[in-house]
């Protein structure tokens, strides 16, 4: 049979194509908004289903590219609200693939109408070999509970599930639909791809809890920030369905400007050093590589129009598709030819201090007035380490405004746990009007308390 797995590392999403050489079909399940990957992993298979595990929050599902290349259908659970023609992925159904057999399980917790796949090749047997257990079950951690219902009944919902998952055998692979790298999950989520039955069972810490209500608790200490447009995300798969985004029109740097001058947010995909160097003023960084668009997402207010900048026009188009992934389907415009091409019209730029974290004891000696800002998540500064008298905001609580408390006269030294959302803070800081702002990369708060 054939089986792959099929990572989006930008979101920490895995989905699945699956089928039988031998009959010629295959099916596609939880599909990213790219769906080249399916096609050209097909072997010669035809795609004839597609199906969702349950209708995500965190991504944009690629389902109706896929109906429109090949024709398939559309499963996905009922009570899914979905609005969309398709098949109902009822709990106990089979959907066959010459010898392929997947079985429907419903899993609810993370959503109401989450359901996993049993997967069967009945040319080796009949009994089950894996499991397709999407938001319900990861390697090392689980589903949040939080983004359809109220957390503490969508971890009660979960458990049962959870134990639904458990009462198979051991050697059942277990394949989610999310690793590391993820907001559906908790930092404990791994970033290996599969796992088993048995291994989960006797290694998972929040399967190791004795019931459902230490589970919920346990669950609620784990949470951190949802995804970013959950609601608009979520929208949007439900229906009607989505084929294409809209192509975003290449401005030059004087239009650019214009535009960023009338509301329009400019986000930079370089990488730091460049964006430290020369940038657009007003220009937020988020340089393109794993976990983009989710940052982008939550640096840009939520409804601006959104101009991307890259270190040529290639990158600027690859962070709008990214940006469509994650519901961000609209793009006001790139930057024609890149930022050379800006920088050949003539027109303004401002530099960002960029130090490496070795660096800032000797910073810190000769600039005795600089304020450590750490902007790590609340709960890694809650679980430590941390700094003696700096500050703390998580960083995209800068999205908007400097908020109230944070002093917006000291020259800040900004720091987290490694230098990327560091750096994308201290754009925020210097966008709303803080001058003397310091990006401390490559190294984070463990780095220097290790130093110090
Ligand atoms: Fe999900």
């Amino acid at each position: 049979m054939l089986f792959r797995q099929i990572i989006n590392e930008d979101l920490g999403c895995a989905s699945y194509l699956i089928g039988d050489p031998v009959a010629g079909v295959a099916c596609v399940v939880d599909p990213q908004w790219d769906i080249t990957p399916y096609l050209a992993a097909a072997q010669g298979c035809h795609i004839t289903h597609v199906i969702d595990t349950h209708t995500h929050a965190d991504h944009v599902s690629g389902r109706g590219r896929l109906q429109e290349a090949t024709g398939c259908t559309l499963w996905i659970p009922p009570r899914a609200g979905a609005d969309f023609p398709h098949a109902a992925l009822a709990d106990g159904v089979q959907i066959t693939l010459g010898a392929v057999v997947l079985q429907a399980l419903h899993l609810p917790g993370h959503r109401p109408e989450h359901t996993g796949l049993l997967i069967s090749d009945t040319r080796r047997a009949d009994a089950p070999w894996a499991v397709l257990t999407g938001d319900s079950l990861f390697v090392g951690d689980c589903g949040r509970p939080d983004l359809a219902t109220d957390a503490h009944a969508g971890s009660l919902a979960l458990w049962q599930s959870l134990q639904r998952l458990l009462a198979l055998p051991d050697h059942v692979e277990v394949w989610p639909g999310h690793l590391g790298g993820s907001l559906c999950g908790s930092d404990r989520i791994s970033a290996k791809g599969s796992s088993t039955i048995g291994y989960e069972r006797a290694h998972s810490p929040l399967l190791a809890l004795a019931d459902a209500e230490g589970f919920a608790a346990a669950q609620r200490q784990l949470l951190g920030i949802k995804p970013p447009d959950l609601d608009r995300v979520v929208a949007l798969n439900e229906g009607p369905l989505l084929t294409t985004s809209a192509p975003a029109p290449a401005l030059d740097g004087a239009e650019l400007r214009r535009r960023a001058g009338g509301g329009g947010v400019v986000i930079d995909g370089r990488s730091a050093a460049a964006f430290a160097a020369a940038h657009i003023p007003g220009a937020i960084s988020v340089p393109l590589g794993a976990g983009f668009a989710t940052r982008a997402a939550l640096a840009a207010p939520r409804d601006c129009d959104l101009l991307l900048v890259g270190s040529d026009e290639a990158q600027a188009r690859l962070m709008a598709d990214r940006l469509a992934a994650v519901g961000r389907q609209y793009i006001a415009g790139v930057l024609a030819g890149g930022f050379a091409a800006y920088l050949d019209e003539g027109l303004a730029t401002q530099a960002l201090t960029r130090v490496r974290v070795e660096d800032l004891p000797a910073l810190r000696a000769a600039r005795p007035e600089l304020v450590l800002l750490d902007c790590r998540e609340e709960r890694e500064h809650g679980q430590g380490p941390r700094l003696d008298g700096a500050l703390h905001l998580p960083w995209w609580q800068l999205r908007d405004a400097i908020p109230e408390g944070l002093p917006d006269d000291l020259p800040l030294g900004v720091i987290c746990a490694s230098g990327r959302r560091a750096g994308t803070a201290a754009s925020l800081l210097r966008r709303h009007g803080v001058t003397d702002v310091v990006h401390i990369d490559q190294g984070g708060v463990a780095t220097l308390v290790g130093a110090l």
